[in-house]
């Protein structure tokens, strides 16, 4: 067997670049001890040169017709993706293992008239087909294949023509030209590489399937997330039965969209009204719980806030929370403490966004700091209350983003009043029907209202 002629390279597991020599510090992205050896064959380089590309003029791209997306048939993956799949387009999904990730890809074959191609180098065919009869997918233009060289993989594209390719996942798939394993940084940053021509030049959509570190981003190099158009996330825990499919990148639609889905034995179903499967078992006979509504992309979600308070028996006192930002969260201890004269010194504050959802919206400030209250002082509050506001730290109630849409939501679950920030009240147009608007300009004034 005639040997390969390799040169030496440095990669960089931070950003994926490569260097001819070794530094300590990645030149291109100044992380420090991220640069590792890889052979690469010299052979890859012959013939990659080929025809340069053609540019073409704007106004005959606008006279052409416009692309039309291909639904999915799965409502929530549509509103995700920003109408379905164009054609063309690179598609990142990640999450934990077992979350879901193949489940939902082969629910979306079916709904592709022309051939489809969906390669497993992690399950054998017999596996894939177990799993579409436990899903009920049918399809005749389904191809299945468990390829894992990228080579073979374009023989078949270029054989099958498929309009969408499902590749799970990146991780197995490897090229000949580079001696490295699978799921290398060097061996994902060829394969995307080669996907990403792929897509653009046959004008077919292309997915892939990536795994999540413990980090809970995609393991390999973030160049893979830079390459490609949109990049979806399945998030959820062990503990419900509910899945949360999120864009984190989206050149052809909103970011941070959200799909809700329940996972059950014939796959993911989707969630038509996703505000009640989270406040489905909610108390309202105990203190410490808020409900606020979030906004998911464009769409608003209501969750329930639950906090709890109690004396620290042991030194330190202990501050834990769940689906809210641990610092955003001492920062409202703070002005608990400091503003509104409750004593947080020597408690432990537990916090729990329920359902397993995560807020980083700033207007869910008045929702945890009311429940933290609320238990701390170990009062009730009203029933069907919705609050809504940014707690700035000089304990003021600052305004949020499109409160309307917020309330409409409030509104359509039969909540009955709203405590939202003055300065948004007063922007807004004209006030719902059925439901009761209070402006507060800070904290202490909500709580009046409310304790
Ligand atoms: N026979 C089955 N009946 C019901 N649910 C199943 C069955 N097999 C697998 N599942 C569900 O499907 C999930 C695996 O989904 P999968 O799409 O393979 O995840 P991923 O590809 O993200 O690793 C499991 O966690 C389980 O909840
Ligand atoms: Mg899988």
């Amino acid at each position: 067997m005639p040997q390969l002629k390799s040169k030496t390279v440095y990669l960089c597991s931070a950003c994926g670049n490569d260097h001819p020599k070794w530094h300590g510090q990645c030149p291109s992205c100044n992380e420090w001890g991220t640069l590792g050896e890889f052979k690469v064959s010299k052979k890859r380089k012959k013939g990659s040169g080929g025809l340069a590309r053609d540019s073409r003029k704007l106004t005959d791209i606008l006279q052409g017709d416009e692309v039309k997306r291909i639904p999915t048939g799965i409502a929530e993956m549509d509103r995700v993706l920003g109408g379905g799949l164009l054609p063309g387009s690179l598609i990142l999904l990640g999450g934990n293992p077992g979350i879901g990730k193949s489940t939902l890809a082969l629910q979306i074959l079916p709904a592709f008239t022309k051939q489809v191609l969906y390669v497993s180098a992690e399950e054998s065919e017999e596996q894939i087909g177990l799993r579409a009869r436990r899903l009920n997918v049918n399809s005749d233009s389904l191809h299945l294949s468990s390829e894992n060289r990228i080579e073979g993989i374009l023989d078949q594209v270029s054989l099958i023509q498929p309009e969408l390719v499902v590749i799970d996942s990146i991780q197995t798939v490897f090229s000949d030209a580079l001696d490295s394993l699978p799921g290398s940084v060097s061996q994902i940053r060829e394969c995307g590489q080669q996907l990403l021509q792929l897509a653009k030049q046959r004008n077919i959509a292309v997915m892939i399937i990536g795994h999540v570190t413990k980090e809970g981003v995609i393991a390999g190099p973030k160049m893979l997330e830079h390459m490609v158009d949109i990049v979806l996330y399945i998030e959820g825990d062990d503990r419900h039965d509910h899945r949360i499919l999120r864009s984190a990148k989206n050149r052809f639609g909103t970011s941070n969209e959200v799909g809700i889905f329940q996972m059950e034995s014939n796959g993911l179903i989707e969630v038509k009204n996703p505000s009640e499967l989270f406040l489905a078992e909610r108390r309202d006979d105990i203190s410490g719980s808020t409900i606020f509504p979030s906004l998911e992309g464009s769409r608003p979600i209501l969750v329930e806030v639950q906090a709890l308070v109690s004396n620290a028996n042991f030194g330190t006192p202990q501050r834990n929370v769940n689906g809210f930002d641990f610092k955003r969260l001492a920062m409202l201890l703070a002005v608990l403490e400091k503003r509104l004269g409750t004593h947080m010194g020597t408690k432990d504050v537990f916090v729990n966004l329920v359902g397993g959802l995560k807020v980083d919206d700033p207007a869910a400030d008045l929702a945890v700091i009311t429940a933290v209250a609320s238990s701390a002082r170990d009062k009730l509050l009203p029933k069907s209350v919705i609050l809504i506001g940014e707690v700035g730290l000089g304990g003021e109630v600052r305004s949020v983003s499109r409160l309307e849409a917020r309330i409409n939501e409030a509104k359509s679950l039969g909540f009955k009043t709203v405590i939202a920030p003055t300065a948004n009240v007063k922007r807004m147009k004209k006030s719902p029907k059925g439901i009761k608007i209070s402006g507060v300009t800070n904290v202490g004034e909500a709580f009046h209202l409310l304790f």
